[in-house]
């Protein structure tokens, strides 16, 4: 079907309504936010590299038993998915101490984190994503128990075929963020999955080759997510 009406526009995608009532699709910029959309830049052809990771690992995930809003990729830019209802809660895995862990905690970064831990933050940009437990999910309704519990296992689920995904291409996953939607009664894995939402760390330089690199201003940004790609996909 033809692409219909623009639904809704956030930092790093569109999205657009399609022929079907239950599906749409997700049109990745190259636009960068970070810091709740303080700094903005552009990273040229990141949306290439993330439609394509995020495809890669939303059909590894689907076939390990893990659903997921992914249809199709029908372009370079383009992802057709289905129709969720988004949980506005961000779940972040985390396997090794780094970003806003360790200057919360004052924990070393680097040092590993074994098992996996699982935070969750309230989507909400006024806000500004506060970390919220399960207590403040369920007291604004945001998500029941059940929810809660289902988004953690989730989470755990994804890292175990994540994890040894990218180690097998010499990258560590230090840490992740994922969103889920509701599709039919049901919780799928939505958004992205990609170097803009994921830290990788090069396994023999220890480099980062994520969104850190604009964040810190590191330099070779273009070639961190290129690099990437070619590591998944090619
Ligand atoms: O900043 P922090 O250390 O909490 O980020 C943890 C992980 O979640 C990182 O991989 C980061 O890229 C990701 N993240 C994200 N979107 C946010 C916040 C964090 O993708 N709004």
């Amino acid at each position: 079907g033809g692409i219909g009406e623009m639904l809704y526009e956030g930092k790093a995608k569109k999205i657009f309504a399609t022929a079907r009532p239950d599906q749409v699709m997700q049109y990745f910029k190259d636009d960068a936010t970070a810091f709740n959309a303080q700094k903005r830049g552009t990273i040229v052809e990141k949306g290439i590299v993330n439609n394509k990771v995020s495809e890669r690992l939303f059909k590894l995930l689907e076939a390990e038993g893990i659903p997921t809003h992914f249809i199709e990729r029908l372009s370079d830019r383009e992802m057709l998915t289905k129709k969720v209802t988004i949980v506005p809660v961000e779940v972040v895995v985390r396997n090794v101490v780094a970003g806003s862990l360790a200057k919360r905690l004052g924990l070393r970064e680097g040092d590993r984190i074994e098992p996996a831990i699982i935070e969750f933050y309230y989507k909400n940009d006024a806000l500004g994503d506060p970390l919220v437990n399960d207590d403040h999910l369920r007291l604004m309704k945001v998500a029941t128990p059940a929810v809660l519990r289902e988004l953690r296992e989730l989470g755990h689920s994804i890292n175990t075929v994540l994890k040894p995904f990218f180690a097998e291409r010499k990258m560590q996953l230090v840490d992740f963020k994922l969103e889920f939607g509701v599709f039919h009664n049901k919780l799928v894995l939505a958004d992205e999955i990609s170097p803009d939402t994921c830290r990788l760390w090069d396994m023999s330089t220890g480099e980062s080759m994520d969104k850190d690199r604009f964040r810190k201003d590191m330099g070779k940004i273009e070639e961190a997510y290129q690099e990437v790609l070619r590591r998944v996909c090619g």
